[in-house]
């Protein structure tokens, strides 16, 4: 059964308690991002998981082994229970991270991969020395060697979801954005998939930002998206 994540993105702490507390008991997991955390600090994940929702704390690190450990054993301590990694990071930065959450046991923050950033086609891969590969064939790779390597799942788009499961092991997680209901407003997004094909593909986690915070009635919005999740 997969789970919606609603994306906080929102610039406030208040934003961000006003949007739970409207949403309800329709979600229980939050993704906070780079605006909000930048903001707000540790202080808007207390307030989330204090209103007793899961928490996707989407950062994106990438650094030396040494800090992502002890950034992602500051996440676990806060209880976080998702946070994503670049894997070009290395094999020693993805095993740093996945060990810090290891600490926490199974309720340590499970640790995601992003492969190639979607805004990045071939000709950018180029620009910074991968060169003669598709998009799609480094996500492939990049998939492989970061589960390789500890990761629990990847943040993928939901077009490439199924490619990415028959490939790898079961249990990995696959968290998909980019992720609209027939007929709502695609935003920037390009390449969108409906909840109901994210979930055929194999999406453990469906992550939705702007159909929901935008709606006049956000938990009918989400209600309506989990019922479309089957
Ligand atoms: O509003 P929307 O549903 O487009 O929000 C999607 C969320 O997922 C945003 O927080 C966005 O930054 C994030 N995301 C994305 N595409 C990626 C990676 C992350 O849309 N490839």
């Amino acid at each position: 059964m997969a789970e919606l994540i609603v994306a906080l993105d929102v610039q406030t702490r208040e934003e961000a308690v006003a949007k739970v507390r409207a949403i309800g008991d329709a979600v229980g997991f939050y993704k906070i991002g780079l605006e909000l955390f930048t903001a707000e600090g540790p202080d808007v994940v207390k307030a989330v998981k204090d209103l007793g929702k899961k928490v996707f704390l989407d950062l994106k690190f990438h650094d030396i082994p040494r800090t992502v450990e002890r950034a992602v054993r500051s996440g676990g301590k806060l209880g976080v229970d998702l946070m994503t990694i670049h894997s070009v990071g290395g094999k020693a930065m993805i095993r740093a991270a996945a060990d810090a959450s290891a600490e926490f046991g199974a309720a340590g923050p499970k640790i995601l991969a992003v492969t190639v950033l979607t805004s990045l086609d071939r000709s950018d891969l180029e620009d910074v020395g991968i060169t003669g590969r598709d998009p799609a064939d480094q996500v492939l790779a990049m998939a492989k060697f970061a589960t390789a390597h500890g990761a629990h799942g990847l943040v993928c788009s939901p077009q490439e979801v199924a490619r990415l499961k028959a490939a790898l092991a079961a249990g990995t997680l696959f968290v998909t954005p980019g992720v609209r209901p027939a007929g709502a407003a695609v935003g920037d997004q390009k390449r969108v998939a409906t909840p109901a094909d994210a979930v055929k593909g194999g999406a453990t986690h469906l992550v939705v930002g702007r159909p929901i915070l935008a709606a006049a009635d956000p938990a009918a919005a989400a209600r309506d998206i989990l019922a479309q999740m089957g």
